[in-house]
């Protein structure tokens, strides 16, 4: 049952029933239609009240239709609303706790509106890159105001019910309840207050208008247009309630889902649904069910208490969890701890932080250089120095001092996680936790399972990276993991660009322009050149013979090792971040290209960005058929949340299936011809090239 019918005396209560947040699925919508055909059948009721069971009055479209033909099925919710207009009979809508797309236009379909305080209202449509799609930029001007409802409706972001019934001459809500608790009982008096009244009022027939017209729709488009970049929906917000204010009301219904419908096939809707579904999908663990028990974690240890332990630290001190930092010296806790703070009191500084916020949460930190002061934490998470013997003595410590059932972390950001667990005698208790750096900023998180990991492990670490407002993706164990195995096969593609022609300004911004919030070179100053130096010396090692640019070798040998040094594939000025491009970096590698014999060709944007953004693709498909990503929309969340990938694009995976796959791999077959270019990369993953043939995609 996904709604409930019920008579209270003369009133009959039809109640959304479909947790999580009610949402308005095919079920729930034909429960709404049979409500309202059995209480106006019913000569006993006098009025109707709708209201939602559980958490929410509705949260809108429910996200498992999601681009199904169930979401259109009849009842749809457009024909729903009607019905509800149309009821010869008043129907008061009762809204409390969360009110949102579908569930308010649902609400401003019904003839009178109760709410409760403390409910969120929104239109969140743009965030998926659409507009409201049943009445809501029609009807929500003429209880709001134009200018107010624009807002919400541009933006997506809920408004508190008090805050909406605050608003002078609002018809959006005709009453506020005391409380949420007393909503139901006095829905029941309105509706019984109302229940004779004759003609029912709808929202359609309420003016519409702005009264300086084309000039604040013009303000308004003015206003939107940076944040419309990329994205087409917000313009279309404007127009949308623009046709509110100047045409009949059935023709603006008629240009809403006109641009509805247009947006619904764009790739930036696409893009952002895809993400919406993925990242939920990616705390979901195909063999680890929804209900494996988990472990309290009310205490964390931190050792190392460098750029990477710090941040780590301030996640779970924000989060309310206390936080011990271990150190093998005195001086480097202080230096971590002043870090800490130094953050905070930037953030108390901007007002995003109140100061006894700051002090509660400093309060919850303590410091030590004994392994002993860890035994009693239910999560301890290792961020020393990134090499194997001095993770080996830090686990065998940990093994020995921790508390039974306790979970032991590694930040590593390239090391065997299995070869660490190995280290102790409980390596079921043993993941990996690779935080991006900033790691008190950055969201995503990686959640590295081990052979052995414990899926109670899994679940709870799942569960803890919500409450320290990460967005975690599980990846096997391999070099690098998804997101940095990845970025390497790009950065490797950046290097060749520059033997063949390209300056790192050229690379950059023809990426930059595609979307990404930086290109290589960039990221590499702000990462710092020498971590990647030092990954090619190891795969000299270990790989010998991989083909790579040997420019980022030279760069790193003049100390140019990007930001931390003033210097690096451009120059900084001191305490800034902008890049200014560098005649002598450009001199070193016009005289590398030289020493190979290399003439530079002209290279297209289109090549540049085909080159990097197809390198992440293939390797993203080799990465999912080796089963270290357990989906490709789990990859798309890695590079969305982690390397700035552009978010209308949805990620390189789901890029790849809007391209086309049979596409994609032409041009691999294209760029497998150059000879300055690495031919074996660019033979398309197994994966990739069936998926190709059989005219299939990754999502
Ligand atoms: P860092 O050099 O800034 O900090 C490491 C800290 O660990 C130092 O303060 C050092 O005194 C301490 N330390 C070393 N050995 C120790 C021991 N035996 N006991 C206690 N403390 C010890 O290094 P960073 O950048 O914080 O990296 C730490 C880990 O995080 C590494 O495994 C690294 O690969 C990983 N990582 C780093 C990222 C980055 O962007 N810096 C990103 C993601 C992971």
């Amino acid at each position: 049952m996904t709604a409930a019918y019920a008579v209270h005396g003369d009133v009959a209560v039809i109640s959304l029933n479909n947790p999580p947040v009610n949402g308005l699925g095919l079920a729930t919508r034909q429960g709404i239609a049979d409500g309202l055909a059995k209480a106006n059948a019913d000569g006993a009721v006098r009025a109707i009240v709708l209201t939602g069971a559980g958490k929410a009055f509705s949260g809108g479209a429910d996200i498992k239709e999601f681009g199904s033909p169930k979401a259109l099925q009849e009842p749809n919710l457009l024909s729903v609303i009607l019905a509800v207009e149309n009821s010869a009979k008043p129907v008061v809508a009762a809204i409390h706790s969360v009110c949102m797309g579908g569930g308010l236009e649902l609400a401003l379909g019904c003839h009178y509106r109760i709410a409760a305080p403390g409910c969120a209202v929104a239109l969140p449509e743009v965030k998926l890159g659409l507009v409201p799609g049943a009445g809501g930029t029609q009807r929500l001007p003429r209880v709001l105001g134009v200018e107010a409802a624009l807002n919400m409706i541009v933006s997506g972001e809920p408004v508190k019910s008090e805050f909406i019934a605050a608003v002078p001459g609002q018809k959006l809500f005709d009453k506020m309840a005391a409380s949420p608790e007393s909503l139901a009982e006095e829905a029941l008096a309105y509706a019984r207050s109302v229940a004779d009244a004759r003609p029912l009022p709808l929202v359609r027939n309420l003016p519409c208008k702005h009264p300086k017209g084309d000039a604040y729709f013009q303000f308004a488009r003015n206003m939107v247009k940076g944040m419309a970049k990329n994205f087409p929906a917000p313009a279309k917000c404007v127009d949308t309630v623009e046709a509110a204010t100047k045409q009949k009301f059935d023709a603006g219904m008629a240009a809403e889902r006109e641009a509805f419908i247009h947006l619904m096939w764009t790739p930036e809707s696409r893009a952002l649904r895809h993400l919406f579904v993925s990242e939920r999908a990616a705390s979901k663990i195909p063999d680890v069910p929804e209900d494996t028990p988990q472990r309290a974690i009310q205490a964390v240890a931190v050792i190392g208490a460098g750029t990477m332990g710090g941040g780590i630290a301030m996640n779970f001190l924000n989060a309310g969890i206390p936080v011990t930092m271990l150190e093998m010296k005195q001086e480097a806790l202080d230096r971590g701890v002043a870090t800490i703070r130094k953050n905070y009191e930037a953030q108390v500084k901007k007002g995003k932080l109140k100061q006894d916020k700051y002090e509660q949460r400093m309060a919850q930190l303590t410091t030590t250089l004994s392994y002993a002061d860890l035994g009693a934490a239910d999560l301890v998470i290792e961020a020393v120095f990134e090499e194997l013997g001095v993770k080996e003595q830090v686990f065998k410590q940990l093994d020995a001092v921790m508390k039974p059932g306790a979970i032991l972390a590694s930040n590593t950001s390239t090391l065997d996680v299995d070869k660490i667990a190995a280290f102790t005698q409980r390596p079921q208790d043993v993941v990996g936790l690779h935080f991006f750096s900033p790691a008190n900023v950055m969201k995503l998180l990686e959640v590295v399972r081990g052979a052995k990991t414990g899926k109670d492990v899994l679940a709870t670490v799942m569960t803890v990276s919500k409450k320290i407002k990460k967005t975690a993706v599980v990846s096997g164990v391999c070099d690098g993991f998804i997101g940095n195995r990845m970025v390497e096969q790009y950065g490797r593609q950046g290097g060749f660009l520059l033997d063949e022609g390209c300056t790192p300004e050229q690379v950059d911004k023809a990426i930059e322009k595609f979307g990404f919030a930086m290109g290589p070179f960039r990221m590499g100053d702000l990462a710092g050149n020498d971590i990647g130096w030092a990954i090619r010396k190891r795969r000299s090692v270990e790989k010998p013979g991989m083909k790579y640019s040997k420019t980022a070798d030279l760069l790193c040998e003049r100390g140019r090792f990007g930001q931390k040094t003033g210097a690096g594939w451009y120059d900084y000025q001191a305490g800034k971040r902008d890049a200014i491009p560098n005649a002598e970096v450009v001199k070193m590698i016009e005289e590398h290209r030289k020493s190979l014999g290399i003439t530079p060709r002209k290279i297209s944007d289109e090549e540049i960005v085909q080159r990097l953004v197809f390198a992440l693709v293939n390797e993203g498909a080799h990465i999912l058929e080796e089963g270290i990503a357990n989906k490709a929309s789990d990859i798309d969340v890695v590079y969305i949340f982690g390397y700035g990938f552009p978010v209308h694009r949805g990620g390189p995976m789901l890029y790849a299936d809007q391209v086309g796959l049979f596409n994609v791999v032409q041009a691999m077959q294209r760029f497998a011809q150059n000879p300055l270019d690495d031919a074996a990369f660019w033979q398309p993953a197994p994966l990739l090239a069936r998926l190709a043939a059989e005219g299939k995609t990754f999502n």
